[in-house]
């Protein structure tokens, strides 16, 4: 028979180095029923003193009860040491570090390079006391022709076709009415409600000069960016849809001068330091004199040759790239705002607009405009 005093011995030895060993308390939990359970070899040890040897029933029995507690003692210990380890580790995984960085960083695009060249326009002339207006591209003819000295059937409309929309369709909300205004001597306003024929597509973003000079009274400097919109062909060098940055200045004192001494600013600013302007005569209904100007080539620096003696191609060997159109106002324009102070006696100012997409493709070397819009993410990543 068996020493049974040692199989107790053993077992507790046993149960100690298992217990010490257990890795988490679902463990300990298991050998607690293993060691001390009511199946537990142990456990039918003490159960069956009565039946052994009376000689060995005294040792037996305190051996056993001394196995019981000891073992009961190190599972509590190792429980306690368990759990706590536990909830650290608990601790340690959910720990939300709130000096890291977000994660992960999140790709982002970037502006497309013609809302970009845009506001680059924009902060040249905000840096040079100007204000950002936008106007709406559902326009009225009036604004769009008639008041900028277009009267209906001129030729100059002919270039610019556009887009009409049926005033039926119009949300009221849209607000195609000109600004309230004093009743004064200023030729009538547009025709309203407009006929079939009065409401268009705005074909540049000259419109607003009428617009902002009927809000407010000289001195003005505002640039107005926008969307336009032509009857034109979608191809390498037009579209039906572009943009547009317009300037007008007026107060008491300003001349072509000053025009000069604006563009040569810009042209510094966006095509570099060293670059210069020129005026060319040129025409438009709203300005007289009327001036294209143009700007000192930025890749041949105005020689018209590269360095090895080609020509140019940017410039076709002229030394010279045309970049806007401008004037000094009208004094005929003046005359559909006369109730709003523009007496052209009294103000004077200029205009220019420039074609965004133009000056984009001139800067960074674009070859066709329909880059702009066909969302290339190649194109697009060029330009952050
Ligand atoms: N609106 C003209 C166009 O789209 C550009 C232009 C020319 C604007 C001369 C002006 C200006 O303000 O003075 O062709």
């Amino acid at each position: 028979m068996p020493d049974v005093r040692e199989r107790v011995e053993e077992l507790r030895r046993e149960g100690e180095a298992a217990i010490a060993a257990a890795s988490d308390v679902a463990a300990l939990e298991e050998l607690r029923v293993g060691y001390l359970g009511r199946k537990a070899e142990l456990t039918a040890i003490l159960r069956g003193i009565a039946e052994l040897p009376a000689d060995q029933r005294g040792p037996v029995g305190s051996a056993g009860n001394e196995a019981r507690r000891a073992l009961e003692q190190v599972l509590e210990a190792r429980r306690v040491e368990l759990e706590a380890g536990e909830l650290e580790r608990r601790l340690r995984a959910d720990a939300v570090d709130v000096t890291l960085p977000g994660l992960p960083p999140a790709p982002v695009g970037s502006r497309n390079l013609l809302l970009r060249t845009m506001r680059e326009v924009e902060d040249v002339f905000v840096g040079l006391g100007y204000r950002i207006m936008e106007g709406p591209e559902v326009e009225l003819d009036y604004y769009n022709f008639t008041a900028l000295n277009h009267p209906p059937g001129h030729a100059a409309r002919m270039a610019q076709d556009t887009f009409y929309v049926d005033p039926e369709s119009l949300d009221p909300e849209l607000r195609l009415e000109p600004a309230p205004t004093e009743p004064g001597e200023g030729a009538p306003g547009p025709a309203l409600p407009p006929g079939p024929e009065d409401v268009v597509l705005r074909t540049h973003t000259s419109p607003m000069q009428v617009r902002a000079m009927e809000a407010s009274e000289p001195p003005i400097l505002i640039v107005v960016p926008g969307r336009c919109y032509r009857s034109d062909p979608f191809d390498a060098t037009h579209s039906p849809i572009f943009h547009q940055v317009e300037g007008l200045a007026v107060a008491e004192s300003i001349t072509l001068a000053d025009l000069k001494g604006t563009l040569d600013e810009f042209a510094r600013a966006i095509f570099g330091p060293e670059r210069k302007t020129r005026f060319r005569p040129g025409f438009f209904p709203f300005t007289e004199p009327s001036v294209e100007v143009d700007v000192s080539c930025f890749r041949c620096g105005g020689s018209g040759e590269l360095p090895d003696g080609s020509r140019d191609p940017l410039c076709k060997g002229i030394g010279w790239i045309e970049i806007l159109g401008s004037g000094m106002v009208d004094p005929n324009v003046y005359g559909f705002v006369s109730d709003r102070g523009y007496d052209p006696e009294r103000v004077q100012g200029f205009a220019f607009g420039m074609g965004i997409e133009r000056i984009a493709m001139l800067k960074h070397g674009v070859p066709d405009l329909r880059k702009f819009y066909d969302n290339d993410v190649r194109v697009l990543g060029q330009f952050r």
